[in-house]
């Protein structure tokens, strides 16, 4: 049975979103808000906080490290206990790198992690 006409889009669904405090993934945050989806919003930065704030209830802030095992454990974890489960990711946790050769290594490194944990 299809929803009714003015039923929101995602409306009982559950979205984490990695990066969802800034950039592309708050953009990714208010369009997934705006079609009914609950949403945790994981960032390091506080922005999160601000941006669940305007949200208000469909949305809560997690500022856990994405780019671990068990961090992406605890913002999946986070997101059941806030909204009792989870049906869609969104990884837009990320940072941009300056390839030196110093330094080419340790962010390539770090940019996986956060894109396979
Ligand atoms: N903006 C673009 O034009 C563009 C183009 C191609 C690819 N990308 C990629 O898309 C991703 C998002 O881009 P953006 O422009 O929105 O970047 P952004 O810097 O505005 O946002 C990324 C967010 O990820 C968060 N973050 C970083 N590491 C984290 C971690 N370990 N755990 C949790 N959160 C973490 C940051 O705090 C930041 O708020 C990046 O990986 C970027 O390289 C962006």
């Amino acid at each position: 049975m299809s929803a009714p006409a003015d039923e929101p889009q995602l409306a009982g669904q559950v979205a984490v979103v990695t990066g969802g405090g800034r950039g592309l993934g708050a953009a990714v945050v208010r369009s997934l808000a705006a079609h009914g989806a609950q949403v945790l919003i994981n960032d390091l930065h506080p922005d999160a906080e601000q941006l669940a704030g305007e949200l208000g209830a469909s949305a809560l802030a997690d500022r856990t490290d994405v780019a671990t095992f068990a961090g992406g454990r605890r913002i999946v974890e986070a997101a059941v206990r806030a909204f009792g489960r989870v049906d869609i990711a969104v990884l837009c946790a990320g940072l941009c790198v300056i390839v030196r050769r110093r330094t080419a290594q340790s962010g390539i490194r770090t940019i996986v992690a956060m894109r396979t944990r």
